[in-house]
């Protein structure tokens, strides 16, 4: 990277926080969306009504983000999950998950850095979004890490079962839901176990604020609803007169998230899990 490129990716960079600090502001002020009017009017999902789900086809490109997929499932993005442009897939995760135009701007760049793509210019395929240790890391709480299952699209359907069964908490109305603790345990148990079995097995400070950063949007987004997280973990599809949870009148903001992110990180153990690696390596080892 030359000099004027750090220059300006440092500006870049000071910009979205500073529009983060002044929309995060903005939120405490304005009034809330109703519940029934969080997605904007013309777009996919107003009045909770989304397009057709369908289940990807062989040729289609999917990867290992539950919500792309999902998004790509109903046709909000190209269902061929082939040739999407980073600015729209931002416009689209906004409204469809109401995060803040500075998340939906700071991901996708993100994104198209790491594939040493122009975000304003080039398309991409979901599944490239799968290169390992870009976003892409080991110690998931969805699936089986990369060196021990190569198709990152693939979901580890005994880990969505166990995560959904380790819901703790209930809501106003009690239905289940997973909380934030729920969440640090099982991250705690994935770490360790995957830390265990996989002897490519690495962990950057950096994904683990990934892993965290993912495991923050299903209290978010799905206010922790089992009922609806089964849904979009096991189908990547958005629940029948679903819409997200978040209603910020600007949506979430990164630093609105990362309170969540921050409280699901410190609340990881995975000194607690020894036991259960030591286990799963024993049965590892038998098992190849
Ligand atoms: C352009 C924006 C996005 C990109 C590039 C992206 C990319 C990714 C990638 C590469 C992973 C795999 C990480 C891993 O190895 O565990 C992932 C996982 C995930 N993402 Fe996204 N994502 C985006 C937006 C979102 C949004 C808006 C949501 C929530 C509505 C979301 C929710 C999740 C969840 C729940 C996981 C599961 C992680 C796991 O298995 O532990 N993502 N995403
Ligand atoms: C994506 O773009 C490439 C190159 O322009 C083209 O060959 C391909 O047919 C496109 N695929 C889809 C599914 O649109
Ligand atoms: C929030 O966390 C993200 C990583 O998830 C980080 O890149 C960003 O700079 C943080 N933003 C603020 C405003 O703290």
């Amino acid at each position: 990277m030359g000099p004027f490129s750090i220059v300006s990716r440092l500006f870049l960079d000071f910009g979205i926080l500073s529009w983060d600090i002044l929309l995060t502001l903005s939120n405490l002020v304005r009034r809330k969306h109703r519940i029934g009017h969080v997605t904007p009017q013309g777009h996919p999902g107003y009045g909770k009504h989304w397009p057709e789900y369908s289940p990807p086809k062989e040729t289609d490109s999917r990867c290992s983000c539950p919500a792309l997929n999902a998004m790509a499932n109903h046709g909000i993005i190209p269902r061929s999950g082939r040739n999407i442009s980073f600015v729209e897939v931002g416009d689209h995760i906004r409204t469809t998950y109401n995060f803040s135009p500075t998340f939906c701007s700071f991901v996708p760049r993100f994104a198209a850095r790491m594939l040493k793509k122009n975000y304003n210019k080039d398309l991409f395929d979901l599944e490239e979004l799968d290169l390992h240790n870009g976003i892409e890391h080991d110690g998931s709480l969805l699936r089986l890490d990369s060196a021990l299952e190569q198709a990152q699209s693939t979901k580890h359907v005994p880990f969505i079962e166990e995560l959904l069964a380790a819901a703790t908490g209930r809501d106003k109305e009690d239905n289940a839901v997973i909380t934030t603790k729920d969440l640090s345990r099982i991250l705690g148990k994935r770490r360790a176990v995957a830390r265990a079995v996989n002897k490519e097995f690495s962990l950057s400070f950096f994904h683990k604020i990934f892993g965290s950063t993912n495991a923050a949007t299903l209290v978010t987004v799905f206010g922790g609803r089992v009922d609806e997280l089964h849904s979009f973990l096991h189908e990547e599809r958005l629940p029948g007169g679903w819409e997200s949870h978040i209603r910020q009148h600007y949506g979430i903001t990164l630093m609105q998230l990362n309170k969540t992110i921050l409280g699901i990180e410190l609340g990881v153990c995975e000194q607690d899990w020894a036991e259960a690696a030591r286990e799963a390596a024993e049965r590892h080892k038998v098992s190849v």
